[in-house]
């Protein structure tokens, strides 16, 4: 693999509160903290990657505000190439509004902004045929994700996330589909509460054409299925005190990986770990290491 890592994705501003509780409907109640922070799939995606030294393009969309020009700055900051980020004259930038409870539990809401826009034609054709990887998810149009998944002759790896129903069919070719527990069960329909199941429901992907689907499973690692194997990586026990962006890591680190390496094992062993780190951390980008930082402080890799 020697082009450049190809994110085509997401760029947000995370605008992140953290209190003891969420507070329920009708109740105001007072936050522990704010911060402003550099998110979207995509960009966290491609921070992590360029973290662990990886060569990366972000191909998206921001708006012509202030928060546009903070995203674009934090991917340059890290190593991200913006040369494919365009700027948006009148449109908002995406937008997260996050909460985070202190067990490090999540839930974000998020306005697209000019990630609505962002196209097939965005993305220079060579790139489709160059890049050692394209990595997608779907907080831009499906029909410009669809549409990229079936152009592209290098490897796609696609993060169905956040989880909306996909015709299955136009996955076919995937090289790589990384759902977590709720994305999976909304794939497919299936019951996904025991590893069994999980890896049931990632066969029956599998047979619909997908090469290998990983299932991110939290505090319990990871699930490989191909047609010829399962792999189970477990997650070293961690104080998580927020999850934000963890899967972003996971899927970061194991393309960074496996565009050094072209171990896929090496890669899922590495990503579990790079996204277990991240949880101890707060934020999404904030929470990713960089390779030095991380192979020191997981040492046995
Ligand atoms: O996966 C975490 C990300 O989801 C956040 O950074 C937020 O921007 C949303 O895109």
């Amino acid at each position: 693999m020697h082009g450049p890592l190809v994110v085509v994705g997401s760029i947000n501003t995370d605008l992140v509160m953290r209190a003891s509780r969420m507070p329920q409907p009708g109740e105001t109640m007072m936050a522990d903290g704010f911060a402003i922070l550099p998110g979207g799939k995509g960009a966290n995606q491609a921070v992590a990657m360029a973290r662990l030294g990886a060569s990366v393009e972000m191909i998206g969309r921001v708006g012509d505000d202030a928060f546009g020009g903070l995203a674009r700055t934090a991917l340059a900051e890290s190593g991200v190439g913006v040369a494919g980020v365009q700027t948006m004259p009148g449109m908002s930038s995406g937008v997260a509004a996050i909460l985070v409870e202190h067990n490090g539990e999540n839930r974000i809401l998020v306005a697209s902004g000019a990630n609505a826009h962002v196209g097939f034609d965005d993305v220079p054709d060579a790139l489709l045929h160059t890049a050692s990887m394209l990595v997608l998810q779907l907080e831009i149009p499906i029909e410009t994700v669809y549409r990229l998944i079936e152009t592209a002759t290098v490897p796609v790896l696609l993060n169905p996330a956040p989880a909306i129903p996909l015709a299955v069919s136009r996955l076919r070719g995937v090289a790589f589909l990384v759902p977590n527990r709720g994305e999976l069960a909304v794939l497919t329909g299936m019951p996904v509460t025991r590893t069994d199941d999980v890896v049931a429901a990632a066969r029956r992907l599998v047979r619909a054409g997908i090469g290998c689907v990983i299932v991110t499973l939290g505090p319990d690692g990871a699930v490989l299925v191909t047609q010829a194997r399962v792999a189970h990586v477990d997650a070293p026990i961690v104080e998580a005190v927020d999850t934000t962006g963890a899967g972003d890591g996971f899927i970061g680190a194991f393309a960074a990986t496996l565009a050094r390496s072209g171990d896929v094992d090496n890669a899922l062993a590495v990503a579990v770990r790079y996204a277990s780190l991240s949880v101890t951390r707060h934020g999404a980008q904030a929470s990713y290491a960089d390779a030095t930082c991380f192979f020191q402080s997981t040492p046995t890799s």
